[in-house]
This record gives structure tokens, C-alpha cells and sequence, in this order.
């Protein structure tokens, strides 16, 4: 049964008690009235999520976590209001159920899928402002906050734009719900989009072997009379980077059979990079919550700080609650990563190890374009899978910033985008995004990571025997 949420918390610091910890990377809104009526009407809105669902969740994290799944986080950097159509939504949603077969198929455990969508409308910059051509205006702070376009007007920090978000959250929401539920997420359809990017991409010879005996999976399980829900539905969750005090504190509900706070407008929250001090107020107001909670870990982390992130966050040490995101760069991961898990680890606390490849490995070119090589992604990506199966820890997932279509943002890939190709489809509100094809190659490169370490895992010895003899 749903359990409906209701209430604002007192269990939560109250926003005024939050804003005394020093915020960064908040709007400034000039009337401090207009933000109050915002926050009353959104307090009156429905839930964008249940609390049932948020536990269903952490608990599939939980298996994430001792190493009996593996999570596929991914979306735009900046969803925008504009871009909130049908046909973005089915080819965000669509890349992410691609890469989730091939996914399950190399781990051989359940990949549990979550979005970065339905709320992902705030970013934390690392200037206040933008200059062009002399004139310098608010920096862009996502479409909750203010307007990408390069205007006085449009860069005003505006409240009214939280319940914006509020309805462009509930209305794509809505449509991936449907979506999964509906049959487009039937393993029959998806794998064959699968099987046609592998015609049509040029990677034939290095996928085809994988993507022929998913095919046969699939046939033998059709011969054998499974035909159940599982074939036609998919679980899917929402999350976003909880970044807006004001409007991640007015969407935070009393679940009444257990009296504990959710926050309500996502399955999953994330507190990023540059909000993460200790006694801030994100993690203030994220250890309050029941939701999962994601954390992100820049390379200058140390073993100390994420052990007292996750003391703070997770005191009872809840298997599923919280996940670190860690995102390093590809030349510093190999160094950096392995005292964060060995120090967490020895701790005794079980926490998901997520792989973002994409935020240590952004690069300006000189035509003045953000960008990713796709090279330095899978190089971040490998030397992940390379420290955990050093450490002996599970890789636990991957966060991408990814879209479905054709876009030109991240150089490399097998269409081999040229940093001259950028300009034919640059679209992003904020980071360059892998596109279609790029996400499905980097799935087909972490699948094969998979399979490799599930052989070694199930057959020990081999190595050993075979140069023994
Ligand atoms: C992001 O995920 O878009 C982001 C800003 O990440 P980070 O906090 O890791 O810099
Ligand atoms: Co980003």
C-alpha cells in the first residue's frame, strides 16, 4: 500500500536554522516574500515519490553494497524546462535500459536503474558570475534558479521557478512511470535496439560476441515459457543533487506510519562536491532523511573526512543508505580512490562504491567549448574497477552524464567526435554529456569489466592452476 506523507518535519532543522550553517551555492532572491509564498504552495503539493518506494530502494542498494548488485545512475547535468518533451524523456530513459541489459547480462546480478532526472534543475558553479564580450552577468544556475539565456532579465534569481520545477519534476516523472510500466521496457525490444547499435555503430567485432549471447539468453528463456512481469517492467527511480535549501526543505514530508522525514521529490537524493562540508547544512538537513543518500567525492577527499561523512549521514550504519559517488579523475583515481575505501572499510560500514567518470575530466578546447574525451572516462572507469579489485571491495555502480540523442559534446567514442565536431550539436545547459552511442560503448566496456571480475570470482584458482601446470 502507498503510504502517503504529509506535514512538514519538525524532525528537520527548520530552513532558517539551516541558512545560520553557512550555505553555499544558494540563490539570492531580492523579495525574501516571494520565496515565502513558494515555499507555502509547494509545503501544499503532492508527493513526486512514495516513502514505500524510497525503501525499496535502499534496500536494492543494500544488496548494491555487499556486492550482489550494481547500480546505473545517469541523465543530463541540467535537465531545462524547455527540454522537458516526450521524446527527450524516452531517449534518456530508452540509453539508460540499453546499457541496464548489457549491464545485467555481464554481472549476472540485478542492476538497479535510477535516473538523473525529475529534479535535476539546480547547479552549484565555480563562478558567481559570466563574462562575454565585456558584459558579466549571475552565472547560470539552472532552470530552478534562473534562465540560461545571456540577459540581465533572464539571469535573475527567480522563487517562482521552484514550482516550475516542482511541475516539470511531476510531469516527467509521470511519463517514465508509464513508460516502465507500459512495455517499453519489454527485454525484447530493448535488446534489440540493442543489437542495432551494434550493427549500425561500427563496434560489430568488438560487441557482436556479447550482444549474440544476451540474444540466446533471451530465445532460451522465451523456449522455456518464461513470460512474466519481469520481462515486460522494470523497476526505475528518480534522483537529483539536493542542492536548493528552500526547496528540498519544502518538499520534505512526515511519513506517518513511521514518523520519519523523506524527501519527497525523489527516490534518492545527492549532496555534491562543493556542499559537502561537514557541518554545512546539506548534510544537516540529508542526515535527517530516510532516503538514500548519495555522497560526492572529489580527489583531495581524504580517508578521515568520508569516514565522518559517513558517521554523520549513516550513524546506524543502515546497509543501502548511503552510496559515495566517487569521481577522481582518470589521472588521479588510482592514487586517490584506494585510502577513501581502505579507510572506510576498515570501519566496518558497508557503503556503495559508485564510479562518476565524468566530473574530475572536464577540459575546456580552445574554440572555448566544456568538454570530456571519451578515452578519459573509460580511464577513470577502469582504474575504479582496477583499485576495487586490488582492495578486494565490489564496484558497486556508475553515475554518468549521458542523453539519448546524437548530440557532440565528449570527444571520442567510435564516431570519433573531433573537437572541431563539437560545434554541429552542442546542446547542454551545462556539462557535455555522452551521447547515445557513447553510453551504449561505455556500457559494452564496463559489461566486459563485469564479466571478467565474475570469472575470477567464481573460478579462483584458475590462474594459479594454469601456470602451476
Ligand atoms: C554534477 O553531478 O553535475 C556535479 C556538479 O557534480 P560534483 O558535485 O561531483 O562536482
Ligand atoms: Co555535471
Amino acid at each position: 500500500m502507498a503510504r502517503i506523507l504529509t506535514g512538514v518535519s519538525e524532525q528537520i532543522p527548520t530552513l532558517e536554522q539551516l541558512q545560520n550553517l553557512n550555505p553555499r551555492q544558494q540563490p539570492t532572491y531580492a523579495d525574501a516574500d516571494a520565496l515565502t509564498r513558494v515555499m507555502d504552495e509547494l509545503r501544499r503539493r503532492p508527493p513526486l515519490v512514495f516513502a514505500g518506494e524510497c525503501d525499496e530502494l535502499r534496500t536494492k542498494l543494500a544488496a548494491a553494497a555487499a556486492g550482489e548488485a550494481f547500480m546505473l545512475q545517469g541523465g543530463d547535468c541540467a535537465e531545462t524546462f524547455e527540454t522537458v518533451t516526450a521524446s527527450n524523456i524516452r531517449g534518456t530513459l530508452g540509453v539508460l535500459l540499453l546499457m541496464a541489459v548489457v549491464l545485467t547480462f555481464a554481472a549476472q546480478v540485478p542492476v538497479v536503474k535510477v535516473g538523473r532526472l525529475a529534479g535535476q534543475y539546480a547547479k552549484p558553479r565555480s563562478n558567481d558570475n559570466e563574462t562575454r564580450a565585456g558584459v558579466t552577468l549571475p552565472a547560470y544556475r539552472g532552470d530552478a534558479v534562473n534562465g540560461l539565456e545571456f540577459t540581465p532579465e533572464s539571469r535573475v534569481h527567480n522563487p517562482q521557478r521552484l514550482v516550475e520545477t516542482y511541475n516539470h519534476s511531476a510531469a516527467t516523472l509521470n511519463l517514465i512511470r508509464a513508460f516502465v510500466k507500459g512495455g517499453f521496457a519489454d527485454l525484447r525490444s530493448v535488446h534489440s535496439w540493442n543489437r542495432d547499435f551494434v550493427r549500425s555503430s561500427g563496434v560489430e567485432e568488438r560487441y557482436e560476441a556479447l550482444a549474440d549471447e544476451i540474444e540466446r539468453a533471451l530465445a532460451f528463456m522465451v523456449a522455456c515459457g518464461v513470460d512474466n512481469d519481469a520481462f515486460r517492467t522494470v523497476d526505475f527511480y528518480s534522483s537529483h543533487e539536493a542542492l536548493l535549501l528552500a526547496y528540498e526543505h519544502a518538499l520534505t514530508r512526515i511519513d506517518q506510519r513511521t514518523d520519519t522525514p523523506y524527501n519527497v521529490s525523489a527516490h534518492m537524493v545527492w549532496i555534491g562536491e562543493r556542499t559537502r562540508q561537514l557541518d554545512g547544512p546539506h548534510i544537516a538537513y540529508a542526515r535527517q532523511l530516510r532516503n538514500p543518500i548519495g555522497i560526492k567525492l572529489g580527489p583531495n577527499t581524504t580517508g578521515a573526512e568520508a569516514v565522518a561523512l559517513a558517521e554523520a549521514v549513516d550513524p546506524d550504519r543502515e546497509p543501502g543508505r548511503l552510496t559515495f559517488i566517487t569521481r577522481m579523475g582518470a589521472s588521479r583515481v588510482r592514487e586517490a580512490l584506494p585510502p577513501i575505501i581502505e579507510a572506510v572499510e576498515a570501519t566496518g560500514r558497508k557503503v556503495v562504491w559508485v564510479c562518476d567518470p565524468m566530473h574530475g575530466n572536464t577540459f575546456e578546447t580552445a574554440n572555448g567549448y566544456k568538454t570530456r574525451a571519451f578515452s578519459q572516462v573509460v580511464e577513470e572507469m577502469n582504474g575504479f574497477f582496477d583499485v576495487h579489485e586490488a582492495l578486494g571491495t565490489w564496484p558497486g555502480g556508475v553515475h554518468m552524464e549521458l542523453t539519448g540523442d546524437d548530440v557532440t559534446e565528449c570527444v571520442g567514442g567510435v564516431e570519433e567526435l573531433a573537437e572541431a565536431d563539437l560545434a554541429n550539436r552542442y546542446e547542454t545547459a551545462c556539462d557535455p554529456r555522452l551521447n547515445r552511442s557513447q553510453s551504449l560503448e561505455l556500457a559494452f566496456q564496463i559489461a566486459q569489466r563485469l564479466t571478467d571480475g565474475r570469472i575470477r570470482r567464481t573460478n579462483p584458482v584458475q590462474e594459479f592452476r594454469h601456470e602451476d601446470f
